[in-house]
């Protein structure tokens, strides 16, 4: 999500920063900041009433990284230091928000990835202890609590050590002590971190990409390691014990480093899916309750539990999210459901009124028919909610209440992480609604456990990625694409069209597949080819007739059903195997082939696959 870069040796750290940040800056920032540990000689003109030799210089600036290099100028000399661009998750993009983080005495700064799940009782305690905030992030807990453990150890490692155990959630940290002016201190659970070697200094990044100017030799850390770099090496413990690690010769590219290895951002963004998915649930699902806890809407919380009727809007991918999300919401929250798709929504007279909620879906939260939406919706009354990826957007800012997807940023124009945990949140608002709602615990049990499972179920379809791309190219040059999908499944369908169409330019069409035999059934012939989502659920029988409707026409079939639906083999032409989940959840597994069948058929015909023609990432027109 965010970018970590660190430097420890005998260069000048702040040039070697912010060079670091600038190859970082691909992932998506919107702010950024440095601390530099320094000795007091080059300062005495710069700063006043300096009190000790060393000092700990901290600038963040909001926006580009651009804006914190011009900011940062000559008073960052020094040879330790750690950086940061911020992809803002807890509390909107501002200079205040943004890394590094410092404790109340301002002897401690530091930077950190991903997310603390327990950081609101932490604060309430530190905050008692007489700790100050500066800032809305989790982040700046982690400083606080090494300074409240500096007052029992006295020793910045153990005291660093003691605040780990208290972090619950997912965490990259790189942090530097004024006490300790020759150490950086780091440490990972759940969010990459790397030590890059070189010739007397260390580099310390979140990507590879950010040190393979300076060194190809890197040291990858694992979960519940910590580290301690110096300017003559670093040693690694997990608890109490020293780690021997092995140094990797990284073979990458820069070019390929920015994207992980992987050819283009939408591949690499579709194997994120995992990790992005969990991110989403992550803090809020509460699995022995069978609920969701959804501290964003807690301030309307009165006011959801007298809604009649949720009124969904989005454009595109988000506004198949939200069908997903009609699907589970009528069926276990009991709430009725309408999805609009945005453009038309705003022009439309509207019944709206103070028992209504109305839902915006936005990635970027900036797209400017759902804004005229949500604007026009709360003109009338009605409450208006948002489930938005980018922190600090304008409709996360103008919505009365909403739920952050936490995807970290999409680069790829085609949505695919941000579209998963869309239906993630929609799942936990399904939850969260339903059981307020007469949802039974059990069955709010099995839903959350279920949902917990699904990140590793997602690396299953992943396997299949080889026989997808055979298949993609296999079928690249097809006449007519038709992609048939029922119940849950309706919306990947629409889904699944939309993706071929957007990046590999091809006429595609997404219908229910009981709709069919009304009209399109006429394009079946030889040059057809159909792609059914037909896992064994409540509609399969019926999606058998539908398949077979097709190949009686002379169509080729491409089927996605459940592992272990063999049977399939013998009347599909292709089959690709989901694993099995509960119905409702199946269209957080059916997409992903049909993104890597996309992906792989844009490949294939040779196109653009993250910048495809005539489309934005963000389309802030009308
Ligand atoms: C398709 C795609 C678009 C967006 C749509 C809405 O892959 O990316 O259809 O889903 O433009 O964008 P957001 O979600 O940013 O409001």
């Amino acid at each position: 999500m965010c970018g970590i870069v660190g430097y420890i040796g005998r260069r000048e750290a702040n040039d070697l920063l912010i060079e670091g940040l600038h190859r970082l800056e691909y992932r998506g920032y919107d702010s950024a900041g440095i601390s530099i540990l320094h000795s007091g000689e080059n300062l005495k003109s710069k700063i006043k009433n300096l009190k000790s030799k060393n000092h700990l210089v901290t600038v963040r600036a909001l926006g580009k990284v651009e804006n914190l290099e011009k900011k940062v100028g000559e008073k960052m000399k020094g040879s330790v230091g750690i950086a940061h661009t911020r992809w803002a998750t807890h509390g909107k993009p501002s200079e205040k928000n943004a890394h590094p983080h410092t404790d109340c005495a301002g002897q401690i700064a530091l930077v950190h990835n991903g997310i603390i799940e327990n950081y609101n009782e932490l604060k309430e305690d530190l905050v008692k202890q007489g700790h100050l905030f500066a800032s809305e992030t989790d982040t700046e807990v982690i400083a606080h609590l090494i300074e409240e453990h500096l007052k029992e150890k006295d020793d910045f490692e153990a005291a660093f050590t003691e605040a780990l155990k208290h972090l619950r959630g997912t965490y990259g940290i790189a942090a530097v002590a004024l006490s300790q002016p020759n150490k950086l201190f780091v440490a990972r659970m759940g969010s990459p971190l790397l030590i890059g070697v070189g010739k007397d200094e260390y580099f310390v990044a979140s990507d590879v990409s950010a040190v393979l100017a300076h060194t190809k030799r890197v040291v990858y850390l694992e979960d519940g390691e910590r580290a301690v770099i110096t300017r003559d090496g670093y040693v690694v413990k997990s608890g109490k014990i020293i780690q021997k690690k092995t140094v990797s010769d990284v073979e990458w590219s820069e070019k390929e480093a920015k994207r992980g290895g992987y050819p283009h951002f939408m591949l690499k963004e579709i194997f994120d899916q995992p990790e992005s998915f969990a991110d989403a649930l992550r803090g809020r699902l509460l699995p022995d309750e069978g609920t969701a806890r959804l501290g964003g809407l807690r301030e309307v919380e009165k006011r959801l539990e007298g809604i009649r009727r949720i009124v969904i809007v989005s454009c595109g991918t988000s506004s198949y999210a939200g069908l997903v999300g009609k699907y589970m919401l009528e069926e276990y929250a009991g709430i009725p459901v309408e999805v609009e798709v945005a453009s038309e929504f705003r022009y439309r007279k509207m019944m709206l009124d103070k028992y209504t909620a109305v839902l915006g879906i936005s990635q970027s939260g900036e797209t400017a028919d759902t804004l005229a939406a949500l604007r026009e919706a709360k003109k009338k009354g009605a409450l208006t909610l948002g489930i938005v990826n980018t922190v600090g957007s304008t409709i996360a800012r103008e919505t009365d209440a909403g739920v952050y997807n936490h995807a970290g940023p999409e680069v790829s124009v085609a949505s695919t992480k941000a579209f998963t945990s869309q239906l993630a949140i929609l799942a936990l608002l399904t939850l969260y609604l339903g059981r307020k709602r007469g949802m039974s615990l059990v069955t709010g049990q099995r839903i959350a456990r279920e949902l917990l499972k699904l990140p590793r179920l997602m690396e299953r379809i992943f396997v299949q990625s080889g026989t997808i791309k055979k298949l993609a190219k296999k079928y690249a040059h097809r006449k007519n694409y038709l992609y048939l999908g029922r119940k849950y499944n309706f919306p990947i369908a629409l889904e699944g069209a939309i993706k071929v169409k957007e990046i590999a330019y091809v006429s595609a069409q997404g219908y229910p597949t009981g709709e069919m035999k009304h009209g399109p059934i006429a394009l079946v012939d030889k040059d057809a080819l159909a792609l059914f989502i037909m896992p064994l659920d409540s509609v399969y029988e019926k999606s058998v007739s539908g398949l077979e409707e097709i190949k009686a026409r002379g169509g080729t079939v491409l089927a996605i059903t459940t592992e272990g639906n063999t049977a399939l083999e013998k009347k599909a032409d292709a089959v690709v195997y989901i694993p099995k989940t509960l119905e409702m959840l199946t269209p957080i597994l059916s997409v992903i082939p049909l993104q890597l069948f996309a992906y792989h058929m844009s490949v294939a015909l040779g196109y653009d696959v993250d910048r495809p023609r005539n489309l934005a990432k963000s389309v802030t027109v009308e």
